[in-house]
């Protein structure tokens, strides 16, 4: 999977003056995601998946918004092994716990919003995503999850 140098262009840059901006994405840093995958290095291996596919499929989408959204996708700051009551059915609450978390720092538009809530679709199985860039990022993430989980040291 490798971008085309006009397309890793702007992959970089957009990420890049996000990341600059809004130093509070560097908190999922702390926590695991799968295996040895800190959250943050998964939620960006998703935003490059669903932007790489994005660019490989005939339709148009909002790029910058679906990099967000992705990026943003886990964004709930907790460490979901830990044996706590409130993370019991991470699986179905985390997207909305990640929602409410975006929201305190980001203005989030309809598409985005879409993406993080509706991410684990088909397990929550009424949220339904509404917009190709949510199903993406939805494809994407799973592609990506079960890549972590497998993965060898
Ligand atoms: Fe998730
Ligand atoms: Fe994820």
């Amino acid at each position: 999977m490798r971008l085309k140098p006009d397309e890793q262009h702007f992959f970089n840059s957009y990420t890049n003056k996000l990341l600059s901006e809004h130093k509070e994405i560097y908190e999922m840093q702390k926590f695991i995601q799968h295996g040895s995958t800190t959250t943050f290095e998964h939620v960006m291996a998703v935003a490059l998946m669903s932007y790489w596919l994005s660019c490989r499929l005939p339709f148009r989408f909002k790029d910058e918004s679906l990099l967000l959204g992705a990026i943003l996708h886990d964004f709930y700051l907790y460490d979901w092994h830990e044996d706590d009551k409130s993370h019991r059915l991470h699986g179905f609450y985390h997207p909305r716990k990640a929602l409410i978390n975006a929201e305190k720092y980001f203005e989030l538009n309809k598409v985005e919003r879409d993406i993080i809530d509706k991410h684990m679709f088909p397990l929550t199985i009424t949220k339904v995503p509404r917009y190709r860039e949510s199903l993406l990022v939805s494809v994407a993430d799973k592609i990506v999850s079960t890549k972590e989980t497998f993965k060898r040291k």
